[in-house]
């Protein structure tokens, strides 16, 4: 014959059970969420294309980006941070890789937009590699979840080419 206490601990155990077996689910789902972002991003006009007293290259430019990151808020989505990264080769490095623009998506509502804005860091070298070179527009993200860890991915959305000569 049971007791009541036997009851009552055969009660917690399921419920203990239950509830991992619900928590597992849900990190499965998250965890398999394709996050599929969408984003074109367009360069609408180099402002200035120079060379610093340092000897180094800088350039700024307008860009005209739109997102749609909605896909990434889910239920454990605290905010999405992006970054547009301008991503080229030298032969001191082969990998550049420049944030030209960041922005912090506090949620789903505020998760598709397009904006006209000028480039907020300005793109530069290490030396004067530029002239003429292809540049591929990067967009990063970083999910921060309210629990878990940090999911990191990237999207190359488009690239150009600077001009042969310094404006
Ligand atoms: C900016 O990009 C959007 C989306 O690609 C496009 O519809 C719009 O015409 C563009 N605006 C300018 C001024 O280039």
């Amino acid at each position: 014959m049971h007791t009541s206490v036997q009851r009552l601990n055969t009660l917690v155990t399921f419920a203990a059970v239950l509830l991992a077996v619900l928590c597992g689910v849900a990190s499965f789902f998250d965890g398999f969420n394709t996050h599929s972002v969408h984003g074109t991003v367009e360069v609408v006009k180099i402002r200035k294309f120079r060379k610093q007293l340092n000897g180094n290259e800088e350039v700024t430019m307008n860009l005209n980006i739109s997102l749609d990151m909605q896909s990434t808020f889910t239920w454990n989505t605290k905010q999405v941070f992006v970054f547009l990264a301008a991503e080229f080769e030298t032969e001191k490095n082969v990998v550049n890789q420049i944030s030209i623009w960041d922005h912090i998506i506090p949620d789903k509502e505020h998760a598709k937009f397009q904006t006209q804005v000028p480039s907020k860091y300005p793109l530069t070298d290490q030396g004067s590699n530029l002239k003429g070179k292809k540049i591929d527009l990067v967009l990063h993200w970083h999910i921060m979840p309210k629990s878990g860890k940090m999911i990191q991915d990237k999207l190359p959305l488009s690239h150009f080419y600077l001009p042969e000569a310094y404006l």
